[in-house]
């Protein structure tokens, strides 16, 4: 049972004078390096969604923030994860996004060394009586996979952290399970996808999809559909953070003209039929739950400077099967509100660039990005 939306604005956490990061945080390759350990060595990271699987070779290739992974489903339909090099002198093995013609064995391109679907390596040619050499010792390295109805997160827990207590998937996803289950995301299907290069940090990527102060401003369209006085927060603090944001009179979705593209997701209630539920699941995954549809952002870090998003539009197979389904309008919108952002988080990233730069303060309207910070600190060590 969904948690009801509050939407009363005077109950969100304050930022308390709280100042934006500072320019190390956005311009360091030491920060990045450190990052790479700290933040992303030891989180579950957002994979993809189920049905983006290739269908034909049950296999999806994943940059899990400069970690290539294979994320590999098998005949019973479990998915496990598995770094995408050769144990033999390390070659890439999977080089296409779907996987290409994948069959039941991988086989490395460059002297042949096979693997099948759990990873064990099954054959190396030329090996055989090789001293000291046994097949057991080099099946490819696995990485810990879970889904979470429907989505698939990865974890790249290294030694240094195989000690510390770890929470399983389910326990870390507990406020979605509160607040945003009700879209039934193991059902869904992603129907569109799209790529974005931004020449930013992915904090600001991130920052920037916590608030709607800049929305006024940047997203007069989106702005009409969901004036940004009715955002609310009901997770605001840890590694997820959002809540509802309600949708004007005479709108019904997030779409060029403000009407449903899809029939509208059968669990919601009244309020969660009339908002947009948008929630950020650290460090690279944004959930926006309309009454009709289902976005996805994900980030891949590829260097302080650079982020690649991917965002997969998802619906219910109701209105998949409907003869007239179109979802272009949403896809338009969000390809055209995402555009604006990605400007106005390059023009962030340039002038932190700056040496004079000087942090500002946030707004109460920043308050979910203050928590970011805080946990992003928090996660640092910084
Ligand atoms: S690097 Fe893969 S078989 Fe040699
Ligand atoms: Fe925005």
């Amino acid at each position: 049972m969904a948690k009801k939306a509050d939407f009363n604005m005077d109950k969100q956490r304050s930022s308390l004078g709280q100042l934006a990061l500072e320019r190390q945080f956005v311009v360091a390759d030491s920060i990045f390096e450190l990052e790479t350990e700290r933040v992303f060595g030891n989180q579950w990271i957002y994979g993809c969604h189920q049905s983006e699987i290739d269908e034909s070779s049950g296999c999806f290739r994943l940059n899990a923030c400069g970690t290539q992974l294979i994320l590999l489903r098998s005949e019973s339909g479990d998915v496990k994860a598995f770094h995408n090099f050769c144990r033999h002198r390390g070659s890439e093995l999977v080089t296409e996004q779907n996987c290409g013609s994948l069959g039941q064995r991988i086989q490395c391109p460059y002297h042949a060394w096979t693997y099948d679907r759990q990873g064990a390596l099954v054959s190396a040619p030329n090996m055989t009586g090789q001293a000291g050499f046994d097949k057991a010792e080099y099946g490819l390295k696995q990485v810990e996979c879970a889904s979470w109805h429907g989505l698939i997160f990865v974890r790249l827990v290294d030694e240094s952290h195989r000690d510390l207590p770890q929470l399983s998937l389910s326990q870390f996803m507990a406020p979605l399970e509160e607040h945003a289950v009700d879209w039934s995301f193991g059902d869904l299907k992603v129907t569109n996808s799209i790529d974005y290069e931004v020449s930013a940090n992915w904090k600001l990527i991130f920052q920037n999809y916590s608030e709607c102060y800049h929305c006024p401003t940047v997203h007069p369209a989106l702005n009409r559909l969901t004036p940004f006085k009715g955002a609310s927060n009901d997770v605001d603090d840890g590694p997820i953070l959002g809540g509802p944001m309600r949708l004007s009179e005479e709108s019904e979705t997030m779409s060029s003209d403000g009407k449903s593209v899809g029939s509208i997701f059968p669990n919601l209630d009244e309020q969660q039929k009339r908002a947009v539920a948008y929630y950020t699941v650290f460090p690279s995954f944004f959930l926006s739950a309309h009454p009709d549809y289902v976005l996805i952002h994900r980030l891949e870090r590829v260097s302080v400077s650079s982020t690649k998003v991917s965002c997969q539009f998802l619906f219910h197979p109701d209105s998949i099967a409907q003869a007239d389904f179109d979802p272009s309008a949403a896809v338009e919108f969000w390809d055209l509100t995402n555009r604006q952002d990605w400007e106005v988080c390059e023009l962030a990233q340039r002038g932190i660039t700056d040496v004079k730069y000087e942090p500002g303060p946030y707004s109460n309207l920043e308050s979910v990005v203050a928590a970011f910070d805080r946990h992003y600190r928090n996660q640092l060590g910084h």
